[in-house]
């Protein structure tokens, strides 16, 4: 089953706007022929700014979070009514900074994908094992669970809008990247979690991206494996000179 991929740039807690516009501005050329789909997701104080760039060119607006609640007394919460009020199509929701730092949990993570859905976004839901968890050979229990856990209660007319991103913790800022065969493991692991609940339809076009440490010299080996089919980007999305070579790989 043919499935496009989807390269995404997730700029976590950098850039000022004037920073976040130029490095807009440089991707919006440079993508513009580029063959897969694309997003960058800003941080909250430079959607609107990077949405004004990019608006029109084939780079979707991603957010990197949204509250739990529609709005209300929710001191220090964005949510999703702002977001599609400054252009935001898709929400990365459950990233390992959120679940280990912030102490997210899956229920509440699943309440953040049914409200995106809710109103329209597509979600990008991110799983992925700690170290420990991975040595104790738990890694497909715990991605089964933040997969079968994030996804409760949400139907099969929603689940086209889903992209499961696979980002082990311990890939994530290291340096260390998963082997593109244990990476592929686990996609499949994932993409039969789909079909159990979704259908083999559904799991044969879901996207499953993988994200941990994703330069441009290791994207080709990665996305030339049968289920990885993206990935997401944190610290090479920073520059064009290294997400570019990326989104083109
Ligand atoms: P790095 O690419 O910096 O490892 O970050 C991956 C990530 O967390 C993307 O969401």
């Amino acid at each position: 089953m043919a499935r496009n991929y989807f390269i995404a740039g997730n700029w976590k807690m950098h850039k000022t706007r004037a920073e976040a516009a130029s490095l807009s501005l440089e991707l919006v050329a440079a993508l513009k022929n580029g063959k897969h789909k694309y997003l960058v997701a800003p941080s909250f104080t430079s959607l609107e700014t990077v949405f004004a760039v990019i608006k029109g060119s084939n780079i979707i607006l991603g957010a990197q979070n949204c509250a739990a609640e529609e709005q209300g007394a929710h001191t220090g919460e964005v949510s999703v009514l702002q977001l599609k009020d400054v252009g935001v199509q898709t929400i990365i929701l459950g990233h390992s900074e959120r679940r280990h730092i912030y102490k997210e949990d899956d229920e509440l993570i699943n309440r953040k994908v049914r409200l995106a859905l809710k109103h329209g976004f597509d979600v990008i839901l991110c799983v992925g094992e700690l170290l420990e968890e991975r040595e104790a050979g738990k890694a497909e229990a715990v991605c089964k669970r933040q997969t079968v856990e994030g996804l409760k209660d949400v139907g099969a007319a929603d689940i086209s809008r889903i992209t499961i991103a696979y980002e082990p913790v311990w890939a994530i800022g290291t340096g260390k990247t998963a082997t593109p065969e244990d990476a592929d493991a686990i996609h499949a692991y994932i993409r039969k979690v789909i079909s159990e609940l979704y259908g083999a339809d559904a799991a044969g076009k879901i996207i499953i991206q993988y994200g941990g440490s994703v330069k441009p010299d290791n994207v080709a080996a990665l996305m030339a494996k049968e289920n990885i089919d993206g990935a997401l980007v944190g610290g090479a999305a920073l520059k064009a000179e290294t997400f570019v070579p990326i989104a083109k790989f």
